[in-house]
């Protein structure tokens, strides 16, 4: 890690104050006598983010059968599957034709979609599809529009654990179509429509996690958890390159309090690894996908992974953070010029700090001053950073030389 700090191994002081106290559940009648409360069903589905890979970010619309079982391979080989990354997910681009009684068949990139699944599933991960509410995916194969429960239960029949349905054609073939002029009334069309689906997976039996793809359109985060939707994108489409990343993260600013456990917030998945990405860029873009709670999805060359890339998507601190099981999602604390600084309430008190300098041009010569005292922090503050693994100390006004693009992320395990 480029951040150089100017550690100080100063004595750490005691304070009354701390920001596990001001972020700790505060005991109530009912977990004071936890032998008297009905415990709540553990969730099944999506307790934390997802994490696991999906074809499009890689291949877009040329991902075969041979592919699919390759990432699985790989994700096991790689240690991936050990680190938390359990689904493979097929995107766009697998399906056929209709039959004359309505069953869609896979096309000839994939002969087999049961034992592709048997497949997957032998290697101890879960396999996920995709589709959409339209007529039409995005690349213009069939969607499941009038054969919402027909599809549903095929996927359940194929032992499907995993949906993304993209809302794409449905824009024109129904939207639009029934209500040219209606605004409002083409959300209510959208909203059914991801409530059919939901209903329909339900009905199934089958635990299957349900993504919502429909680039934030009408505040999903305010209804999708309703209907079912266990994530739900908030933006378009992510794009391997430092704006797209930095506009996501900003778009997802303010959308903590509806992320949590069983249902999160989807700023879209990872490009680590992908396009001309800098490293920092990488780690960067990972961490703060940490920081949002957000599913973690890798979206790149698995066979053909570089070591640096793996090392990164394989950091079990940071995927920790992403992890963490009280599914609080991190807060922008304060932007300074060019430097963002963001915290996460993490289990046990603890808390994760990330500043991260998103110009292009302020560089190591001008160090940026972290404000403990705008993050509710006193200081001096014992620190692990999560890309050097070493023990740091922040102190208020602490010095912090970030390269440009590049960010720094450390976890205090006992916040003063
Ligand atoms: C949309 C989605 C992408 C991908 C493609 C597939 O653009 O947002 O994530 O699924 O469709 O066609």
């Amino acid at each position: 890690m480029r951040t150089s700090l100017s550690l100080s191994l100063a004595v750490l002081a005691f304070s009354a104050f701390t920001a596990a106290a001001q972020s700790a559940p505060k005991p109530s009648a009912a977990n004071a006598h936890p032998a008297k409360t009905h415990a709540a069903a553990p969730l099944t589905i999506a307790p934390t983010p997802p994490m696991g890979w999906n074809s499009w970010n890689f291949f877009h619309r040329n991902v075969t059968d041979k592919d699919i079982r390759a990432a699985a391979d790989q994700l096991v080989s790689t240690g991936m599957k050990d680190a938390g990354y359990i689904y493979v997910n097929i995107d766009d681009t697998w399906e056929g034709e209709r039959d004359s009684i309505g069953v869609l068949h896979t096309n000839d990139k994939f002969p087999d979609m049961k034992a592709l699944a048997d497949y997957v599933h032998s290697k101890g991960l879960k396999i996920g599809i995709y589709s959409g509410p339209g007529a039409k995916t995005c690349g213009g194969y069939a969607a499941s529009l009038d054969h919402e429960a027909q599809d549903a239960n095929m996927y359940a029949s194929w032992g499907i654990d995993y949906l993304k349905y993209d809302l794409c054609s449905f824009r024109k073939d129904v939207m639009a179509a029934k209500a040219p002029d209606d605004k409002a009334e083409q959300m209510r069309l959208m909203v059914a429509a991801y409530d059919k689906m939901g209903k329909a997976l339900k009905a199934t039996g089958r635990p299957i996690v349900y993504s919502l793809c429909q680039y934030g359109w009408d505040a999903p985060w305010e209804w999708a958890p309703a209907l079912g939707g266990n994530l739900w994108r908030t933006t378009g489409d992510v794009r391997p390159d430092w704006m797209s990343i930095v506009d996501i993260i900003n778009q997802n600013a303010g959308l903590a309090k509806y992320a949590g456990p069983g249902h999160w917030n989807d700023p879209d998945m990872l490009e680590v690894g992908n396009g001309k990405l800098s490293l920092a860029e990488n780690r960067a873009h990972f961490s703060m996908w940490a920081i949002l709670a957000a599913p973690l999805l890798a979206g790149n060359d698995l066979p053909n992974m570089k070591p640096e890339i793996k090392t990164i998507l394989t950091n079990k601190d940071v995927i920790a953070i992403d992890q963490d099981k009280l599914g609080h999602q991190g807060t922008r604390a304060y932007v300074d010029g060019e430097v963002e600084v963001w915290t996460r309430h993490l289990s046990g008190g603890a808390m994760a700090i990330a500043v991260l300098n998103v110009g292009s041009d302020r560089v190591a010569t001008h160090p940026f001053h972290l404000s403990l005292a705008k993050l509710g922090l006193k200081g001096p503050e014992a620190c692990k950073d999560l890309w050097t693994g070493k023990d740091v100390t922040l102190t208020d006004n602490q010095s912090i030389e970030l390269p440009s693009h590049d960010i720094l992320l450390v976890k205090i395990a006992s916040p003063k």
